[in-house]
């Protein structure tokens, strides 16, 4: 497809100026592509409803078919224009987590068109809690599908920046809302299943919806309980940095000797590397010369979630071929943290016995 011109807008959150969200909300009416802020990522959005609109964020992005995806509302009265046999769950869980970072797949309205399903007969539902995106939603009047607004594997966009430096000249319309909140994608819950399942950890910790929906099970197709499963063949690259993620997992002594001995050895066959730390190992590596991202505080997965995504784009900005890093914690917002930065990575982990 030839190249569209990308008008970047900026929008207060504080202070939401009205006819730009009239323009964005056009644009979207007329089978527009337009990037928007929401408190998790950035969206990528198109009127949910309208089939060839839809069909434009897959080529945006280069993401396959095969991969549905989720379809945004301002109201809870819209869930019945986009899914039907909703169970009671579900509205327990819309009353307490929405606005914010939970999606449920449902049974999918057949005015949905299949292929924002990837033709599956559920669909993924979320209201964002972001004013630009809740503005947005309100002023199209619609449902609005969207992606993550980074090309197919990439980290998902936090900023603007990010979504016109993997998607300018793609999308019609990219509003500029300032920096993701939340810094980490919805938590993913199929309600379609019994016991219902989390397809993806995200912003919702499990330990928080145990509290409405005790027999969860945690499905993220590369997690199993708290280990990650060591099956580099199961595991899709997803949400990779261009550089090589090499991570470490073990006793954090261990690890902090291992990587420290990684980058010497990397220098050594002169790959040029990058470090990706916890407030805590900084003082470890200080005599080493390398670019490197301190995600924050080891124990503040809040911090370390807002920082992982834009911290392996700068890494990679800095030339490195590779990054090495570590596994963290993966209580609460940590099972997300460990499931992206283990995408990341291939699916593969080192892990350090302290012996
Ligand atoms: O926080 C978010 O969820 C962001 C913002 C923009 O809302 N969106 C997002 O979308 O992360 P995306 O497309 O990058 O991820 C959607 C996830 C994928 O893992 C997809 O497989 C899953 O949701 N999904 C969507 N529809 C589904 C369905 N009907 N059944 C099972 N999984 C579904
Ligand atoms: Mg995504």
């Amino acid at each position: 497809m030839p190249p569209v011109e990308t008008h970047l807008i900026s929008i207060d959150p504080q202070a939401i100026d009205l006819s730009l969200i009239e323009r964005a909300a056009n644009c979207l009416k007329n089978g527009g592509l337009v990037a928007f802020p929401t408190e998790t990522v950035y969206g990528l959005g198109a009127n949910a409803l309208d089939e060839p609109a839809v069909a434009k964020i897959f080529a945006a992005k280069g993401r396959p078919p095969s991969d549905p995806l989720i379809v945004h509302i301002a109201t809870l009265a819209e869930i019945h224009r986009v899914a039907v046999q909703i169970p009671p769950v579900a509205s327990q869980l819309a009353a307490r987590f929405w606005p914010g970072p939970l999606t449920l797949v449902l049974q999918r309205h057949t005015q949905v068109p299949a292929r924002v399903s990837a033709g599956l007969s559920t669909v993924a539902v979320r209201m964002p809690s972001h004013p630009v995106a809740q503005a947005l939603l309100q002023a199209a009047g619609l449902p609005i599908a969207a992606p993550s607004a980074n090309r197919f594997t990439r980290p998902s966009a936090t900023t603007a920046a990010h979504v016109l430096e993997d998607l300018g000249g793609e999308v019609d319309i990219i509003i500029d809302g300032g920096t993701a909140s939340i810094g980490l994608e919805s938590t993913v819950v199929d309600l379609t299943t019994t016991p219902a399942t989390i397809l993806r950890p995200g912003g919702i910790a499990p330990e928080d919806l145990r509290l409405f929906v005790p027999d969860i099970q945690v499905k993220a197709r590369y997690w199993e309980g708290e280990e990650a499963t060591p099956s580099p063949g199961m595991l899709l690259k997803h949400y990779a940095p261009r550089a090589e993620l090499r991570l470490f997992s073990g006793e954090r002594e261990a690890v902090l000797r291992a990587m420290y001995e990684a980058v010497l050895m990397l220098h050594a066959e002169k790959k040029a590397v990058g470090l990706l730390l916890a407030e805590e190992d900084r003082a470890f590596f200080a005599d080493l010369k390398v670019p490197q991202q301190v995600l924050g505080a080891q124990s503040n997965m809040v911090q370390i979630g807002y920082n992982l995504f834009a911290a392996l784009r700068y890494l990679d900005t800095q030339g490195v071929d590779v990054i090495v890093g570590r596994m963290f914690e993966s209580a609460g917002l940590g099972l997300a943290i460990s499931d992206r930065l283990l995408r990341a990575a291939s699916g593969r982990v080192i892990y350090v016995s302290s012996s």
